[in-house]
């Protein structure tokens, strides 16, 4: 079993390579990105409570997050986790040794995805996802072969989120320099920082970090 952490900034390429685990793999994805919009659609007190600071691009509470992430550790890890988007943080890092430990698990890896700003500009602009199955799309780089139409579940509830914008993405970016990114001397200090070049194809991306993997995974 592997537990691994994909970190990376805003479009990254952090969810579309979780999906493909989850698919070859039968790892299960945390996203806390999702977690949130799925609190923020449902209308709870949490979600109205956090949807605004999402909209802006500026981090959620790490006791709201780390919360979520909690709750999510005690369904079952299938063949591991992939934590999508978590931590962010150097206190959210600090939680989720603390809650691994607790269920007797530990991390195989961290894998770094190095994408350029403008790369990242170009892929969040262009980014949908279908609302029913939440496969990811690009207007340029991965269309729907049908418009308007999901090609895994032929759903056309296609959307674009709130945060997807020039603006936001600045935000999101700044939030990532300044808070995430300490994460990669932390966890290349624990020696467990792996590296992958995040602007290849998706395929290529893929295979090195299956890679990874099969190097790594235990
Ligand atoms: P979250 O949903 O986690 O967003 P993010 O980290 O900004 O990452 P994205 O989902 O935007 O990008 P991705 O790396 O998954 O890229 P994707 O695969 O979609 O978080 C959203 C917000 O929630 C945060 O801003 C914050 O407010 C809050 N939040 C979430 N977690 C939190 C936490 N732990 N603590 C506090 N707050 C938290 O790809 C992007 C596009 O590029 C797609 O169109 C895709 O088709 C395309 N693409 C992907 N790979 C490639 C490739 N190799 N080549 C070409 N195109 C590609």
């Amino acid at each position: 079993m592997a537990n691994i952490i994909l970190l990376g900034p805003p479009g990254a390429g952090k969810g579309t390579q979780a999906r493909l685990l989850v698919e070859q793999r039968g790892m299960v994805q945390l996203s806390t990105g999702d977690m949130l919009r799925d609190a923020k659609a449902s209308g709870s007190a949490m979600g109205r409570r956090v949807a605004e600071v999402m909209d802006r691009g500026q981090l959620v509470t790490d006791e709201i997050v780390i919360g979520l992430i909690e709750e999510k550790l005690s369904a079952g890890a299938g063949a591991g986790f992939i934590f999508d988007g978590f931590p962010r943080t150097l206190a959210q890092a600090d939680a989720l040794a603390r809650l691994l430990e607790r269920i007797g698990q530990r991390l195989s890896a961290v894998i770094e995805m190095r994408v350029d700003d403008a790369a990242l500009l170009a892929r969040i602009t262009g980014r949908f996802t279908c609302g029913n199955c939440g496969e990811v799309y690009h207007d340029v780089t991965r269309p729907t072969a049908v418009p308007g139409k999901c090609d895994v579940c032929g759903a056309t509830d296609l959307r674009r989120r709130a945060d997807d914008t020039e603006e936001s993405l600045k935000q999101r970016l700044m939030e990532y320099y300044k808070k995430t990114s300490p994460l990669i001397g932390y966890y290349y200090a624990t020696g467990d920082l792996f590296s992958v070049d995040g602007l290849g194809a998706v395929e290529a991306v893929a295979a090195e970090i299956s890679g990874v993997l099969d190097g790594e995974g235990d």
